[in-house]
């Protein structure tokens, strides 16, 4: 077996402003990786790097639109700059957004696609001289959802962008994995986040039919999801590769069906 690197090498994370993405930043700090905070948000972005700062890490935090390149592209030399060689890419930024069959091809549709997705391959584009140079143990994780599995009539393009990032990232596995760079997708369940929580709030019979969804029988917390994303970019998951790790309460266990009720 090739010797751990044990990485401590920065850790890039969009969408770090808020609900995943921000407890996956605390939850790297906490373990004393320094992170790059990158979100459409710069306020949320900033008040997550001075969360991490609190912990004793160098922070790099950014308002940045990942959909677009060329500011993509300044904010990676930024945090090289920065924080030097970046070790990490954490993909958390998304957006939700349900639609009836006459929104299919809209605008909208395409951009929920070029966040959640084209994004993903941009920032592993721009990234990768930067991973290359960190390696060994660099590793990049990419937020995709239990919708990457499964289909709801409601909400397509986020359905295929979901899937989509799960493919990225088998194919990105074969590409990479001969380098030592891993890549895996993380699927989470509905967890208590600011893109979720306005589906279930001031509504408590949608809020029980959800729960009763979940074989645990309750929401997921933003910080078991960043538990989860801390863990797959350390060596710890050494040989954790081109998959996708539900974390979801048991959701698609019983088939993403209502549950046997309590
Ligand atoms: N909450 C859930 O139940 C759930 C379940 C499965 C998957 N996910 C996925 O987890 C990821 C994080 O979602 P969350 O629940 O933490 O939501 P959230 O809304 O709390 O956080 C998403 C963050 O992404 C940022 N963002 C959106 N578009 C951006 C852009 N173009 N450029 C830069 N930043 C942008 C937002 O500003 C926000 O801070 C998303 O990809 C989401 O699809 C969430």
């Amino acid at each position: 077996m090739p010797p751990l690197a044990s990485p401590l090498t920065p850790v890039v994370v969009t969408g770090g402003g808020s609900g995943i993405g921000r407890a996956s930043c605390l939850a790297l700090a906490e373990v004393g990786r320094p992170v790059a905070v990158w979100d459409r948000n710069g306020d949320g972005a900033a008040e997550t790097a001075a969360r991490c700062a609190e912990a004793g890490v160098a922070v790099h935090a950014a308002e940045v639109d990942v959909r677009d390149e060329a500011a993509v592209r300044a904010v990676v030399a930024d945090a090289i700059g920065a924080l030097g060689a970046i070790g990490g890419l954490v993909h958390a930024a998304g957006v939700p957004m349900g639609f009836t069959a006459d929104d299919l091809g809209t605008e909208e549709f395409r951009l929920v696609l070029s966040v959640n997705l084209e994004a993903q391959a941009v920032l592993v584009r721009e990234l990768l001289p930067a991973l290359r140079a960190a390696n060994p143990g660099s590793a990049i994780v990419g937020i995709s959802s239990i919708e990457g599995l499964i289909g709801h009539g409601n909400i397509p393009a986020y359905t295929a962008s979901k899937h989509a990032l799960i493919g990225l990232t088998r194919s990105l596995a074969a590409r990479l994995g001969p380098e030592g760079i891993r890549i895996n997708a993380v699927c989470p369940g509905y967890i208590a986040t600011p893109m979720f929580l306005p589906t279930v709030e001031g509504n408590p019979e949608t809020r029980a039919r959800f729960e009763r969804a979940i074989p645990l029988g309750r929401l997921g917390e933003p910080e078991e999801i960043g538990r989860l994303v801390r863990f797959l970019c350390s060596d710890d998951a050494s040989y954790i590769h081109g998959t996708a790790l539900v974390v979801d309460g048991g959701v698609t266990a019983v088939g993403g069906q209502e549950y046997t009720p309590r």
